[in-house]
């Protein structure tokens, strides 16, 4: 059995080695793939595997079509927006994700990146604090929940909004549960943002919602760049001198905040959320275990498409 781990942005070392380790005592093979910049790499690699794990790597229907021997592709993390899942159900192909493995690191830079906003950057001015300030969480999975565990421990005042999760699951975390986005923005100073990419939640949060927000406000986006109106965020912007975006995801608008906001957004190089070691190996190891587990007793666990 071959096992490829294709990665565009690796995992650290100490996770590859822990993968390896899962994958060759079960007596499979692993080829790794990183750091790779053209989707012919990709494509080669893939037509020898019969198992994948990838990360934010897009597993398209030409990356399928070119996997003649594929039966499983794992999604080593939480969003699978980069993954055909139609395309791996008429391939045949189970598609997996490992859901909450790396939630702790991406919970973890909500905090680095609003505190480095609200202390201005660490330029030497009086910045401002986090205690006693409110954050609104949208959408309450495996990172909005341990977002609303540090947020307490920071005695922020802490709100949830989730129409997925019965409240009483919500309230199970000592916070407040608002029914509408719409009462959770015109509440918060501080908003992290934790939806899935999906038709539903595509633009999703524009200017009704961004606009309603007290002053100062501040919006965290650890999760997908599409799921925000980028013309509404922008008509904030424009409105709104004390609105800031701190992106763990950079806009397709960023040229704009680079040249009229300054001071008032933050964007990481590229997609930092799950990158620690911690994560690497939670995330990745899950996906190794995943696979061999699928291949030893068949199952299923985890599986995202029909
Ligand atoms: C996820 O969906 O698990 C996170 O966005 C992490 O994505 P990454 O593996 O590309 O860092």
């Amino acid at each position: 059995m071959k096992i490829l781990l294709a990665t565009e942005k690796p995992f650290a070392p100490v996770a590859v080695t822990q993968i390896r380790e899962v994958i060759e005592s079960a007596g499979y093979e692993i080829d790794i793939l990183e750091n790779y910049r053209n989707i012919s790499e990709l494509l080669s690699s893939v037509s020898r595997a019969d198992g994948l794990i990838v990360r934010s790597d897009l597993v398209t229907a030409e990356v399928l079509g070119a996997a003649k021997n594929l039966r499983i592709v794992i999604r080593a993390g939480a969003g699978y927006d980069n993954i055909d899942l139609e395309a791996c159900t008429k391939k045949k192909v189970i598609a997996m994700n490992t859901p909450g493995q790396n939630s702790n690191a991406v919970a973890e830079l909500v905090f680095a990146m609003m505190l480095y906003q609200v202390r201005g950057g660490f330029n030497g001015k009086s910045g401002t604090e986090l205690r006693d300030k409110s954050i609104g969480i949208h959408a309450f999975g495996h990172v909005g929940k341990l977002v609303a565990e540090i947020a307490k421990g920071f005695s922020m005042y802490v709100y949830a909004y989730d129409p997925f999760l019965p409240e009483a699951e919500i309230r199970k975390y000592g916070i407040k549960v608002l029914r509408r986005a719409e009462e959770m923005y015109r509440i918060c100073h501080f908003i992290s943002l934790h939806l899935p990419s999906n038709t539903a939640t595509r633009k999703s949060i524009g200017y009704d919602l961004l606009s309603k927000m007290p002053a100062p406000a501040i919006v965290v986006n650890t999760a997908r760049k599409e799921i925000i109106d980028e013309e509404g965020l922008l008509k904030t912007f424009e409105e709104r001198p004390d609105f800031c975006y701190l992106a763990d995801v950079e806009p397709d608008c960023k040229a704009i905040f680079e040249e009229k906001y300054k001071g008032r957004y933050l964007f990481t190089a590229k997609k930092m959320g799950a990158q620690t070691e911690e994560a690497n190996i939670n995330a990745g190891v899950a996906a190794a275990r995943q696979i061999v587990d699928y291949f030893e007793t068949g199952n299923e666990s985890f599986r995202i498409n029909k």
